[in-house]
């Protein structure tokens, strides 16, 4: 008797089983094993990651299919993923390293060998943070940098809230086409104490993306460091126009002339502000922005 128990439940298993999957499209039956190895890889560029991974397991079986990869990552805490689909192995993008990365991966199959629609695997995932020393009040205030005229990059910044006299802060940069992150060479004292930055030439630097450190040292006690990125067009702060002519046509009318400022910044990119009062008594300041360098203001 209890053979024949036995032998009624593998029956109703290998009925529920063909059942269940005969439901199934045919396109189910395909799988596709997510990328190996997938990892965040931090080359000491203060910031710029290295997003990379391995091809799937037995992906021999897919001759017919393009193989692709969707990945996405973001910054712990934002609001929305970066998306990237990629034939290649690797991705490379900058972070915020004061929070922590995430990233996952997943492969696409695509063609013939899945009948035109789309196979997804399962995603592999990754994620990379600095572990935080120090405290956050040891972290610099206010750090702020200007790219005067399009040529010289100074910083600023003001000590942790809570550090110790000893503490001092050492600033390191990086942008693509560096070889190596580099240290300040030239920086700005008060007290004998780092507050600021004076860089050198910046050869080929724009339009990339500009990584700042700020870290720091004390013998009692550990500073956390702090990252940035930006990019040096969007910081610049033009120089005033070179020279200003003031001629006064008749009772009723006025003629401005000015220069561009001298250095590299083309002169289609200005716009001109220009604030006058009437008479002294009245103070009336108009502010016009400007194109042109040559102005006739009509009472
Ligand atoms: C492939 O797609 C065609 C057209 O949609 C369909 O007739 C056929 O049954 C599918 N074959 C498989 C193996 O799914
Ligand atoms: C500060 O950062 C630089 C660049 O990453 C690193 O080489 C240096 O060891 C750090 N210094 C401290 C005190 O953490």
């Amino acid at each position: 008797m209890a053979f024949i128990h036995l032998d009624i439940r593998c029956l109703y298993t290998l009925l529920l089983c063909t059942a269940f999957g005969s439901t199934l499209s045919s396109n189910a039956e395909i799988k596709v094993n997510p990328p190996q190895d997938f990892e965040i890889v931090d080359p000491g560029y203060l910031g710029y990651l290295y997003l990379q991974w391995q091809p799937p397991l037995s992906l021999d079986n897919f001759k017919e299919c393009t193989v692709e990869y969707e990945l996405k990552y973001r910054n712990i805490g934002s609001a929305s993923w970066k998306t990237i689909i990629t034939k290649n192995l690797h991705y490379k993008d900058g972070f915020d390293l004061n929070k922590g990365v995430e990233a996952k991966i997943h492969t696409l199959l695509l063609g013939q060998c899945t009948n035109g629609s789309e196979v997804q695997s399962s995603w592999s995932e990754a994620t990379y943070w600095i572990s935080p020393q120090g405290n956050l009040e040891t972290k610099i205030q206010d750090m702020d940098c200007v790219y005067y005229n399009w040529q010289h990059l100074l910083c600023f910044w003001k000590p942790g809230m809570c550090v110790h006299s000893d503490t001092n802060y050492n600033l390191f940069y990086w942008y693509e086409g560096l070889d190596h992150v580099l240290q300040c060479a030239d920086y700005i004292k008060a007290n004998g104490k780092n507050i600021g930055c004076m860089f050198p030439y910046l050869e080929s630097s724009d339009c990339k993306d500009f990584y700042i450190c700020v870290n720091g040292s004390s013998e009692s006690q550990v500073i956390r460091p702090s990252y940035f990125i930006f990019q040096l067009q969007n910081i610049v702060k033009p120089l005033p126009p070179d020279y200003l002519s003031l001629t006064v046509k008749n009772s009723e009318e006025i003629n401005l002339k000015w220069s561009i400022p001298k250095g590299p910044i083309p002169a289609k990119c200005f716009i001109y502000e220009i604030e006058f009062t009437e008479d002294d008594t009245a103070w009336v300041v108009w502010i016009l922005r400007l194109f042109e360098k040559i102005m006739n203001i009509a009472f």
